[in-house]
């Protein structure tokens, strides 16, 4: 199982939107003219206490502790902690506002570690048939570094960093990796597989602010771009991913684009080869 982390500090520079479309199409699989992807079985983990993910997925409890608290607390996924959804190969594992107070409550307890309570569940879980099975998880973090997100990234082999290009969203990235690098004291296995850019609309800023992230930030930045497709926000009210509900627009075929290009990389080449 590939655990696969989205982050950015910044709010709004579309984490979840990135999370839910790579676990529908990696559930799903596809075929464009560039290539093809098969389906495997895929983990939605939503660790935002805002429940965007789980709302999507019609899985958001209003009034109850919901599975990601619950992992966080516990330390492990039993327990109905991982649901279905309508799409076949997809699960998820919904998250609600108290993830908060486990939050308050994980930080209270100095007697057991706080940082990796997620990796022993997902270490659990990798030996727990029929849910072993995953061949990815999909972790969409909440815009911060609390304790639920350095749990992630604890537990987290890659990370994909959703930007938009505007100013405050590049200011922040210096601060983001740093807190990458500390975390990867913990895990030496997480690395960054690059920054996204998404929600593209093309100006003179927009193209000046992507030459200086492709040529001067130092990290690497996908050649896929996610274009702004007015269709992507209308797709939240009908509780659909913009895979789902605007195939044809250009931030869906983005995101294809974005999974080929994903999938290509060398060690992901390595990992599909070794299951076969
Ligand atoms: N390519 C796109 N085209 C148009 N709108 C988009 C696109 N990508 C994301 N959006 C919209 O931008 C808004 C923010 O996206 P999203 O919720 O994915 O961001 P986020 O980083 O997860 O936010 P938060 O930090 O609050 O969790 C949403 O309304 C979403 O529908
Ligand atoms: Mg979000």
């Amino acid at each position: 199982m590939k655990i696969i982390c989205t982050l950015n500090l910044k709010g709004g520079c579309a984490k979840t939107t990135t999370a839910v479309s790579m676990a529908e199409l990696l559930a799903t699989g596809f075929k464009s003219k560039r290539g093809a992807v098969e389906p495997g079985k895929v983990l939605l983990f939503d660790n935002d206490k805002q429940g965007n993910a789980s709302r999507l997925f019609n899985q958001y409890l209003g009034d109850t502790e919901a599975p990601a608290a619950a992992v966080l607390k516990r330390a492990t996924f039993r327990g109905n902690t991982i649901r279905h959804t309508k799409i076949e190969n997809l699960d998820i594992v919904p998250c609600n506002y108290f993830m908060e107070l486990a939050e308050l409550e994980i930080k209270a307890d100095t007697e057991t570690p706080q940082h990796d309570r997620y990796r022993r569940a997902f270490e659990e879980l990798k030996n727990t048939p029929p849910f072993g099975n995953y061949d990815y998880c999909i972790i969409d973090n909440a815009p911060d570094l609390g304790m639920n997100v350095i749990n992630a990234l604890v537990a987290a082999d890659e990370i994909v960093i959703p930007v938009n290009l505007d100013c405050y969203s590049l200011d922040g990235l210096e601060e983001l990796v740093d807190q990458v690098n500390n975390v990867r004291q913990l895990n030496r296995k997480a690395h960054i597989a690059g920054v996204l850019i998404t929600d593209y609309d093309k100006s003179d800023t927009s193209e000046a602010a992507e030459t200086w992230l492709r040529e001067k930030s130092g990290l690497p930045v996908f050649n896929t771009i996610i274009r702004h497709s007015k269709k992507v926000k209308d797709s939240t009210f009908y509780h659909k991913t913009p895979i789902a509900y605007c195939v044809r627009s250009g931030a869906a075929q983005g995101y294809k684009n974005f999974i080929l290009e994903y999938m290509n990389k060398p060690h992901m080449a390595a990992e599909q080869k070794e299951r076969g």
